[in-house]
C-alpha cells in the first residue's frame, strides 16, 4: 500500500511539473524579453535557409555579436522526421511547423528576416540576389543583400535523375505542401475507386499506391499508408479494402541500406505481414500519368521491363543539388571536382571561397545528409561564431590596455596582470577544435506500431526492432520537436487519431 501511495504521489508530482512546464513555456513564448537593435558597426552575418542546419545555428548564436539577416522562402522550421505522418493525417501539418519569427523574437538582439529565395550568390562582390516568389507581389520583388559572412543552409532538392515523367506525375515528400498533396490524392484515389459502377481494373489501378525509393523516406511513408488503410479507410469503406495495395520499388538489392542486416530483414518480413510488396533490384526508367515502367534484374542476371499501373505515385529517391549551389560551385575553381554539393573543410568553410560556410544537405563534409548531421553542424558554427566575436573583443581590449601601458608607464603591474589574464582567455577561446560529428543512431517507423533502431551505444551499436522500439521512436521524436508547443500539438494529434481515427475528408 505504501508503494502504491508513493507511486500515486510521483505520478501527481510529474503531472503537476509537466503541466507547470507547459504553462511556463507558453507564457514565456508569448511574453519574450525586450530585444535590442544590433550595432550597425558589427559585421553582417547572412544565413540562408530555415531548415535543420540554419535554425540550429540560430538557436545557439549570440545575435548581439553580429547584424544577423536570415533569408528563406519558408518562414518556418519544419520537423521533417514526422512529415510522413502528415501524409495520412496522423499528425496535422501545423504541429510540426515552428514560425521562424517566433524563434527570432526570442534572440537577444533583433534579427532581420526576409521571406525570399536566394537566386544567386556573387562571392566576388559578397552580395546575394534575392527574389520574393510568394503569390503576393509588392513593387520590389528582387533586390541584393550584402554580407560580411555567409552561411548557406539551403538543403537539397528531390533527385529525379532526369527520368521522364517523374516531375509531371509523381508526388515528392520533402515539404509540407508535398504531404498535403499526398493526403488529398490518397483520398481522391479512394473516392474515385468507390465511384458508382467504377470499372474493375480501374479500381485496382486507383488503389495501387506505388512508392519509389526504399530509403527511410519511402519505407516510413509506405508504413504510414498501410496503417491509414488498415486502421481507418478499411472501416469506413470496407467494400474496396481487399483491392488496396502498396508497392515499394527499390533499385538496390535491399531497402534501408544504411541499417544493419538484421533490421533490413526485420523490415522486409514486417512489410510482408503488412502486405506491402517490396520489389528490389527494380529501377524505374519512365513514368506516365497512370503507369511506372521499370527494369528488373532477374535472379539469373538478365534484365526485363515491367509496367506497373498506379493511382498514387510517391517519388522518394533521395537528394539532388539545388541550382543556387550548382551556380556557386561553377564560380569557384576549387569546387570543380565536387558533385554532391559544396565541398567544405573541417571548419565547414566552403573550399575556395572567403567568409562562406555551408551546413546540412547542401554541404559535402563526409557525412550522410541527415537532420542529425545538419543540426550538429549548425550548433558547431554557432560556437565558432560566438568564439570569433569573443576573440575580436578580447583582442581589441588587449590592444587598448597595451597602448595604456605605453601611455602610463607608472601603473604597469595591474594592467600587465589584466593583459595576462585576457591573453589566457584568448588562448582558450581561440582553441576551437574542428567539427566532429557524433552519430547517435538511426531510427525509422515501419508501420503497424513497429520501428527499427540502430543506436550508438558505448562505442558499439545496438540494433532493435518492434513495438518497444516504436515507443522509443515516439518518445525520441517527441522530445526532439522544436518547441513545447510542437510537443503538445503532436501528442494531442496522436491521441486524437487514436480516439477518433484519422480525418478522411478531402481538402
Ligand atoms: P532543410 O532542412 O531542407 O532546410 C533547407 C532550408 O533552405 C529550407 O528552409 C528551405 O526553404 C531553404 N531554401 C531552399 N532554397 C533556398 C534558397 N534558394 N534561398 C534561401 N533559402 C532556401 N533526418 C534525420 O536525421 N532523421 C530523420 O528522421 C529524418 N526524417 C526525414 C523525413 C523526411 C520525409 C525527409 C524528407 C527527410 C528526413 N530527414 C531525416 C533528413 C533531414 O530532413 C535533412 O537531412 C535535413 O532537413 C537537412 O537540413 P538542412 O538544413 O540542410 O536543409
Ligand atoms: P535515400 O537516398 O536514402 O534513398 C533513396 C533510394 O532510392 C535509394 O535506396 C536508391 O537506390 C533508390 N532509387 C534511386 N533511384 C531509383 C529508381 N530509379 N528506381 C528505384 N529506386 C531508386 O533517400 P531518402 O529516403 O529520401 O533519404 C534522404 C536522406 O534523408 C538520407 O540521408 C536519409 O538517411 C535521411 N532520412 C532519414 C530518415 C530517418 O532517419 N528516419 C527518414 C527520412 C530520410
Amino acid at each position: 500500500r505504501t508503494t502504491f501511495k508513493w507511486l500515486w504521489r510521483a505520478t501527481y508530482l510529474s503531472l503537476f511539473l509537466g503541466v507547470g512546464a507547459v504553462i511556463y513555456n507558453g507564457y514565456s513564448d508569448r511574453h519574450p524579453e525586450e530585444q535590442f537593435a544590433p550595432d550597425p558597426e558589427k559585421k553582417t552575418l547572412v544565413i540562408l535557409g530555415t531548415g535543420w542546419g540554419s535554425v540550429s545555428l540560430l538557436k545557439k548564436l549570440d545575435t548581439a555579436n553580429y547584424n544577423v539577416v536570415v533569408i528563406s522562402p519558408r518562414n518556418y522550421f519544419l520537423f521533417t522526421p514526422l512529415l510522413p505522418s502528415c501524409t495520412t493525417g496522423n499528425i496535422e501539418h501545423r504541429s510540426i511547423m515552428e514560425p521562424v519569427r517566433q524563434i527570432l523574437r526570442h534572440k537577444k538582439a533583433a534579427v532581420k528576416f526576409y521571406e525570399a529565395e536566394a537566386t544567386k550568390i556573387d562571392y566576388e562582390r559578397k552580395v546575394i540576389k534575392i527574389s520574393d516568389n510568394s503569390d503576393i507581389k509588392g513593387t520590389i520583388n528582387e533586390t541584393e543583400v550584402p554580407y560580411d559572412m555567409l552561411v548557406i543552409g539551403v538543403g537539397a532538392e528531390n533527385a529525379t535523375f532526369g527520368i521522364p515523367g517523374v516531375r509531371e506525375n509523381s508526388c515528392f515528400l520533402k515539404e509540407i505542401r508535398d504531404a498535403q498533396a499526398i493526403r488529398t490524392k490518397i483520398m481522391d484515389c479512394v473516392e474515385t475507386a468507390a465511384f458508382k459502377d467504377q470499372d474493375s481494373s480501374e479500381i485496382d489501378r486507383l488503389l495501387h499506391m506505388v512508392v519509389v525509393g526504399g530509403g527511410p523516406t519511402g519505407v516510413e511513408f509506405a508504413g504510414e499508408l498501410r496503417d491509414f488503410f488498415d486502421e481507418d479507410i478499411k472501416k469506413l469503406i470496407p467494400e474496396i479494402s481487399p483491392r488496396f495495395k502498396v508497392t515499394l520499388i527499390e533499385a538496390l538489392p535491399t531497402v534501408l541500406p544504411m541499417f544493419s542486416k538484421q533490421l533490413i530483414d526485420y523490415t522486409e518480413s514486417t512489410f510482408k505481414e503488412e502486405h506491402i510488396e517490396i520489389k528490389t533490384k527494380t529501377m524505374v526508367k519512365k513514368v506516365t500519368d497512370k503507369t511506372v515502367e521499370a527494369q528488373v534484374t532477374n535472379p539469373d542476371g538478365s534484365k526485363s521491363m515491367i509496367t506497373i499501373p498506379y493511382g498514387l505515385l510517391v517519388w522518394a529517391t533521395g537528394n539532388a543539388v539545388r541550382p543556387l549551389i550548382k551556380d556557386l560551385m561553377s564560380q569557384i575553381p576549387a569546387q570543380k571536382e565536387s558533385r554532391r554539393g559544396l565541398a567544405v573543410n573541417e571548419y565547414l568553410v566552403v573550399q575556395g571561397a572567403r567568409d562562406i560556410w555551408a551546413v546540412g544537405d547542401c554541404a559535402v563534409a563526409g557525412y550522410a545528409p541527415t537532420a542529425q548531421v545538419a543540426a550538429q553542424e549548425g550548433g558547431f558554427l554557432a560556437r565558432l561564431f560566438n568564439n570569433m566575436a569573443k576573440t575580436e573583443a578580447l583582442e581589441s581590449r588587449i590592444k587598448e590596455l597595451s597602448s595604456n601601458l605605453n601611455l602610463k608607464p607608472g601603473n604597469t603591474a595591474e594592467i600587465t596582470a589584466e593583459i595576462e589574464g585576457l591573453e589566457k582567455q584568448l588562448r582558450r577561446v581561440q582553441d576551437v577544435k574542428p567539427f566532429n560529428y557524433s552519430h547517435q543512431g538511426s531510427l525509422a517507423y515501419i508501420g503497424s506500431e513497429k520501428a527499427v533502431a540502430d543506436i550508438a551505444w558505448l562505442n558499439g551499436n545496438v540494433a532493435s526492432g518492434g513495438k518497444l522500439t516504436y515507443l522509443f521512436w515516439r518518445s525520441a521524436y517527441l522530445s526532439m520537436c522544436f518547441s513545447t508547443r510542437n510537443r503538445v500539438l503532436v501528442a494531442l494529434d496522436w491521441i486524437k487519431a487514436k480516439l477518433y481515427g484519422r480525418d478522411v475528408s478531402r481538402e
